[in-house]
């Protein structure tokens, strides 16, 4: 099982969380790659059985909330029908910077397995170790061995 974490991050909050992440996929029994949008190692992406995709929401605080940077993470090689796993940092609300990336992702023909909110900015809520547990455990779960 091959993990692969592309993140894009303006001021380090996301850069920060995609490798908090990468511990947890790794700890989970996950080969983990962790790369910025704009410098992957192309051969592990490609490789790689689960697309976990990250960036910050841009916006107005309140108004017009989206996924920060499309362009860039447009640049990713062809994602159809792969399984990503996407998530947002946010300030205020990551509901429609969540969906927008959805919608993205969906119109780039990825099957989108889990998707999360994180709210990085200052220092961590309590509970976002249990937020990235549960998005991990989402992402993972398919490939872990069914239940009898
Ligand atoms: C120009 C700009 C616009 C933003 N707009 C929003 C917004 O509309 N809603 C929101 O919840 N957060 C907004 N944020 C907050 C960021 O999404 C949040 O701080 C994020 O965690 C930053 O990630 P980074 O540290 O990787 O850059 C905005 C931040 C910036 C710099």
């Amino acid at each position: 099982m091959k993990t692969a974490i592309l993140y894009q991050s303006l001021r380090g909050g996301t850069k920060k969380l995609a490798h908090s992440l990468a511990e947890d996929f790794h700890r989970k029994g996950s080969a983990v790659g962790v790369y910025p949008i704009t410098e992957i190692d192309a051969q592990f992406v490609l490789t790689a059985d689960l697309l976990v995709i990250g960036t910050w929401t841009d916006g107005l605080f309140g108004l017009g909330a989206r996924p920060a940077q499309l362009n860039k993470i447009n640049t990713l090689p062809d994602i159809t029908h792969r399984n990503v796993a996407l998530f947002v940092t946010y300030e205020i609300s990551p509901d429609n910077s969540l969906k927008g990336f959805s919608e993205w992702a969906n119109r780039r023909g990825a099957s989108v397995v889990a998707t999360h909110g994180f709210k990085v900015r200052g220092p961590f809520r309590k509970d976002i170790g249990a937020d990235m547990a549960s998005f991990v455990d989402d992402a993972l779960s398919q490939f872990l061995p069914a239940q009898a």
